[in-house]
C-alpha cells in the first residue's frame, strides 16, 4: 500500500509580489495550476489516496479547486500545517494518514516531464527502503547534492558550497513507515527547519537508500527565474501523467 503526499505549503517569499495574496502552488504552470502538476503525476501512477499539506491562508483554495478530489479520480485529504518547519517537518504531519502505508512525497513546486511510474516500480522492489531522485543540474549548489559511488549514494548534502557532484536531489521522495520515526529523532539545521537531506541520510547511513534518475527535465519553480523556466519546459513538452 502506498499513499501519496503533496507538500504545498511555504511563504513562497521568493516570488515576490506574485505570493502576496495567494500561494506560490495556486500560480500557472502551462495550462494548469501549478498543483495539478505533482497531483496528476501521482494520480497517473494509479495513487488514489493522497494528502495535501499547506498552510492555514490559503487552504481554503485549495480545498475550492481540488474538492474531494472527484475530479481527478482519487480520494483527497488535507492537513494544516502551522508554521512553516522544513519539508521534513511538514511530511511529519502525514504521519496518521499514512499509518501502514509507505509514502510518495512530492514537493508542489517540481515540475517533470517524465512519469513517476518507474520510480515507483523500483522503489516497491524494496519497500522498506527510501527512494530518491536525481537530476543533472548546472546549478547543484542550489539543491540537496548526492555523492555516488557507482551505482551506490554514499552521502546527499544540502545546498553545499562545493558540491561532490552535480546531482540534484529532486523533490520526489518514496518511504518505508518508519520515517515518521525518523523524522521525530532530528533537530532543526542552520536555517531552523527540518532537512529532509537528514532524513535521507539516515537512510543511506541505514544501507536503505536506492535512487532513480529522471529522464526528460526537471526545474523547481519556487523563483521568478525557475517559475518561468518550468512555464517554457511545459508549454513545449507537455509532461508525461
Ligand atoms: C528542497 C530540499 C532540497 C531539494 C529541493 C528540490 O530545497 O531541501 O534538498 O533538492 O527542495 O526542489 P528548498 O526548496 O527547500 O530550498
Amino acid at each position: 500500500m502506498i499513499r501519496g503526499v503533496i507538500l504545498a505549503g511555504g511563504k513562497g517569499t521568493r516570488l515576490g509580489e506574485l505570493t502576496k495574496v495567494t500561494n506560490k502552488h495556486l500560480l500557472p504552470v502551462g495550462p494548469y495550476p501549478m498543483v495539478y502538476h505533482p497531483l496528476k503525476k501521482l494520480t497517473g501512477a494509479g495513487l488514489t489516496d493522497i494528502l495535501l499539506v499547506s498552510g492555514t491562508e490559503h487552504m481554503g483554495d485549495f480545498i475550492e479547486l481540488l474538492g474531494s478530489g472527484k475530479d481527478h479520480g482519487c480520494r483527497l485529504t488535507y492537513r494544516v500545517q502551522d508554521e512553516a518547519g522544513g519539508i521534513a517537518q511538514a511530511l511529519g504531519l502525514a504521519e496518521l494518514f499514512c499509518t501502514d502505508s509507505r509514502s510518495c512525497v512530492l514537493l508542489g513546486d517540481n515540475i517533470f516531464q517524465a512519469s513517476l511510474k518507474p520510480m515507483l516500480d523500483a522503489a516497491t522492489a524494496k519497500p522498506d527502503w527510501a527512494w530518491i531522485g536525481l537530476k543533472e543540474v548546472h546549478d547543484p549548489g542550489r539543491y540537496g547534492v548526492a555523492e555516488l559511488n557507482g551505482e551506490r549514494v554514499i552521502g546527499i548534502e544540502e545546498k553545499p558550497k562545493n558540491p561532490k557532484s552535480n546531482l540534484a536531489v529532486v523533490g520526489i521522495y518514496i518511504y518505508p513507515p518508519d520515517v515518521f520515526s525518523v523524522i521525530k529523532t532530528l533537530k532543526p539545521s542552520g536555517r531552523g527547519e527540518l532537512e529532509i537531506t537528514d532524513v535521507n541520510n539516515y537512510y543511506l547511513k541505514s544501507g536503505r537508500m536506492g535512487f532513480s534518475t529522471l529522464d526528460g527535465y526537471w526545474t523547481d519553480a519556487g523563483t521568478l527565474d525557475s517559475l518561468d523556466v518550468a512555464n517554457d519546459l511545459v508549454r513545449k513538452v507537455a509532461p508525461t501523467f
